[in-house]
């Protein structure tokens, strides 16, 4: 694996959950791997599991771990070409990602959604900006419009915990204060719809992904429905696709209910996290024995540990 930016960069998706899962029974494995080899990640946004797991995946590997959080503790970047930067911006992108590419053998980033324009988050600013000028492999740690260690940890714990060779996996939305981006459920849906699944994405109107619009999945506008007999039930908000940015449903009836995950097949639920409760899913759901959210976030060292794994071992 020469990078990690979304799922183009799985060549055989079953092959690496499995690595995941033998990683998982012997973690410290390859813990001379990394030996000095440093992980330097870059947040623009804020982070709990992703910051620990991913840190915690390089410390089993015997890697040094470099962290900086742009907003309160570097220079404002500017990504554009030939700009005049005699404004707010600092640093321009060429400069920073060849200067980080000497410290670090691979870099991390988060940089999420500014939820402005639809072609200016699917441009990817600021993971092309380092793509293009780093010299060293790139890792997304939630991008604008994909979440990659994310959707590998949930097919981790799909596969972990299936108990059907062909389950049902349902993918919702969910109600929520603020409109939050595609990234989550675009690489659910990308990576779910390479595992023998019957997939379903339950949605309100108007909040059709455009991956699952490109890859013909199942949707329904009703929730209910799209319950029935489910092995999986992943929740999930984000904001409107046809008017882009905005969360135009407000509807509580979208929360995930005990009484919903009662039409399923006795199934799990799953969550990214962080969840807001009693607005997405009601407490009584999340502290039950279907939910598998601890479970599933346990799941993102593993994730993170294959994919540095497969890096390192790529590293010229
Ligand atoms: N699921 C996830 O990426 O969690 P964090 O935002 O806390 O990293």
């Amino acid at each position: 694996m020469k990078k990690y930016i979304n799922i183009n960069d799985v060549d055989n998706l079953d092959l690496i959950v499995q690595e995941a899962l033998a990683i998982k029974k012997a973690p410290f494995s390859n813990n001379k791997l990394g030996t000095n080899k440093v992980l330097g990640m870059l947040f623009f946004n804020p982070s709990l599991r992703t910051r620990l797991s991913t840190q915690k995946a390089a410390i089993n590997l015997g890697m040094d771990v470099m962290v900086i959080n742009f907003k309160s503790d570097s220079w404002t970047l500017e990504f554009a070409d030939g700009t005049i930067m005699n404004a707010g911006k600092s640093e321009h992108i060429k400069e920073a990602a060849q200067v980080i590419s000497q410290y670090c053998d691979i870099i991390a980033i988060r940089a999420f959604a500014l939820l402005e324009s639809k072609e200016q988050d699917y441009a990817e600013e600021v993971l092309s900006g380092f793509e293009k000028y780093a010299s060293v492999p790139i890792v997304n740690m939630e991008s604008a419009t994909a979440h990659p260690l994310q959707g590998l940890t949930d097919t981790i714990t799909i596969k972990e915990y299936s108990k059907n060779p062909k389950p049902k996996v349902v993918l919702t939305w969910a109600p929520h204060l603020k409109p939050l981006p595609h990234a989550v459920s675009n690489s659910f849906i990308n990576y779910a719809s390479e595992v023998d699944c019957d997939f379903v994405l339950s949605c309100p109107e108007g909040y059709e992904l455009d991956a699952a619009l490109d890859r013909s999945i199942t949707i329904m506008h009703n929730q209910e429905k799209a319950f029935e007999d489910a092995d999986f039930v992943y929740a999930k908000s984000w904001a409107s696709n046809i008017d882009y940015g905005k969360l135009t449903e407000t509807d509580k009836d979208w929360q995930v209910t005990a009484k919903k995950m009662g039409l399923t097949n006795n199934g799990k639920f799953m969550h990214c996290l962080p969840v807001r409760r009693n607005v997405v899913v009601e407490d009584e759901v999340l502290d039950s024995e279907h939910s598998i959210v601890i479970q599933q976030a346990n799941n993102r060292t593993y994730a993170a540990q294959v994919v540095l794994k497969r890096i390192l071992e790529n590293l010229e």
